[in-house]
C-alpha cells in the first residue's frame, strides 16, 4: 500500500500469500455446495469457534442480517447497543427486511450495556408488547475498540438462556478481542448462539465474513443468504484468502495493537491533542484535536494527505479522530505519522502556510 492509511482496517489489502492462494484455489459451484475451499473455510471456522456449522457470506453486514433474520420472526424485538454497527450503519436492514424492531441501550466506556438494563428491556408476556427474541453484542465494540470480556459475555448469555432469548455476537473484530484479552475465540464466544466474523478487516482478506452457530441456525441463515442474493459460485477464490485470514492473520493482531499503542503514546505527547491512553485496547485509537490547535480538523486531514497519510475525522465538529492500525501499518509508518502531525500542528508550519 502506498499511502499510510489509518482510516480503518477495512482498507487492508490481501497479502502476497493470499493472492497466490487465491490464484491456485480449488473451486466448485458453491450454490451446489460443491466448492471444497468454501466448505473447508466453513468447517474450520465452526471448529475454531466450537460451533456445529459455518456459512461464508459476502460481508459483515450480510452476516449480521442473515443472523438476525435466522433468529427472529417479523414483529420480534432485539436488544442491542445504541452505538452498534447493526443499529447505526446497516441501513436498518433488520427492520427493512425482517421486521425486527431494535431496542437500543447505552454502553459504558468498556463497550458494555448494563446487564440490569438489558434485563429490564426484555419484554414480559403481554399481548401489547413485541416478543423480545434476541440480544446482540459487538466485540470488539466498534465505537472504542474495547474487548468485551468472557465474564461479561457469559453473563449476558446466561441471561439470554434464562429468558429464552438468543445471543448473537457481531464479531467483526472478535480476533482483536481475543488477542487483547489473551483468550481463545471458542471460550470468548461459548455462550453465543451465533457469531459473525469479518475476514476482510484486520485479517486482510479482500472479501467476506463467516457466521457460525448450530446446524439448525446455519440452515435458516443459508436460506436467508440465498434470498439476499448471497449465493456465490466459485467463491473458493475468496475462501482461499479467508483460510489464511482465519488460521494465520488472526495470530498476528498483537502487532497491530502494538502499533496502535505506539501511535497513541506519540499523539498523546503532542500539543493540541487529547487522548485517553487507557481507552486504547486493541487496534483503534480515538483522539480529539483541541480548539487551541492552529488548524481545523478538516485542515489536519488535508495536510496529512500531502504527507501521504489518510486519517479522517470521526466527528468533525467535535475534532474527534479515529485511527485504526492494521497489517500494512509498520512501526516506521507510525513514526512518519507522528512527525507529520507534529509538523502540521506547529505554529511555524501554520504561519508559513
Ligand atoms: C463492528 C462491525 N460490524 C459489522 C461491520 C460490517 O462489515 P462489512 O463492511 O463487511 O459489511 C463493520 C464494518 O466496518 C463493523 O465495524
Amino acid at each position: 500500500m502506498d499511502m499510510i492509511d489509518l482510516r480503518s482496517d477495512t482498507v487492508s489489502h490481501p497479502t502476497p500469500e493470499m493472492r497466490e492462494a487465491m490464484a491456485n484455489a480449488v473451486v466448485g459451484d458453491d450454490v451446489y455446495d460443491e466448492d471444497p475451499t468454501v466448505n473447508q473455510l466453513q468447517a474450520d471456522a465452526a471448529a475454531m469457534f466450537g460451533k456445529e456449522a459455518g456459512l461464508f457470506v459476502v460481508s459483515g453486514t450480510m452476516g449480521n442480517l442473515a443472523s438476525v433474520l435466522a433468529h427472529c420472526q417479523r414483529g420480534d424485538e432485539m436488544i442491542l447497543s445504541r452505538f452498534s454497527h447493526i443499529f447505526l450503519y446497516e441501513q436498518g436492514s433488520s427492520v427493512a427486511y425482517g421486521g425486527v424492531q431494535p431496542s437500543t441501550l447505552p454502553i459504558n466506556r468498556d463497550g458494555m450495556m448494563d446487564i440490569d438494563q438489558i434485563r429490564k428491556a426484555i419484554r414480559g408476556d403481554n399481548p401489547h408488547y413485541p416478543i423480545t427474541r434476541l440480544i446482540c453484542l459487538e466485540n470488539t465494540a466498534g465505537i472504542s475498540g474495547a474487548p468485551l470480556t468472557v465474564e461479561y459475555t457469559d453473563q449476558v448469555a446466561a441471561l439470554a438462556r434464562d429468558r429464552g432469548l438468543k445471543l448473537h455476537i457481531d464479531g467483526a473484530r472478535i480476533f482483536n478481542a481475543s488477542t487483547a484479552l489473551n483468550v481463545d475465540v471458542k471460550t470468548l464466544t461459548a455462550g453465543a448462539d451465533s457469531v459473525s466474523i469479518c475476514l476482510s478487516k484486520g485479517l486482510c482478506a479482500p472479501v467476506g465474513s463467516i457466521i457460525v452457530g448450530s446446524k439448525e441456525f446455519i440452515a435458516r441463515a443459508y436460506r436467508v443468504r440465498k434470498s439476499l442474493g448471497g449465493g456465490m459460485r466459485q467463491a473458493g477464490i475468496l475462501a482461499a484468502a479467508g483460510l489464511i485470514a482465519l488460521h494465520k492473520m488472526s495470530k498476528r493482531l498483537h502487532e497491530d495493537h502494538a502499533t496502535a499503542r505506539q501511535l497513541a503514546e506519540g499523539l498523546a505527547a503532542l500539543p493540541h491533542i487529547t487522548l485517553d491512553l487507557e481507552s486504547v485496547r486493541s487496534n483503534m485509537i480515538y483522539f480529539t484535536l483541541l480548539p487551541t490547535s492552529p488548524i481545523t480538523p478538516a485542515e489536519l486531514s488535508a495536510r496529512l494527505r500531502d504527507y501521504g497519510i489518510l486519517l479522517n475525522s470521526y466527528i468533525s465538529e467535535e475534532g474527534l479522530f479515529r485511527a485504526v492500525t492494521h497489517y500494512w501499518i509498520m512501526p516506521e509508518h507510525v513514526e512518519r505519522v507522528l512527525d507529520a502531525v507534529r509538523a502540521v500542528l506547529s505554529p511555524a508550519y501554520s504561519a508559513a502556510d
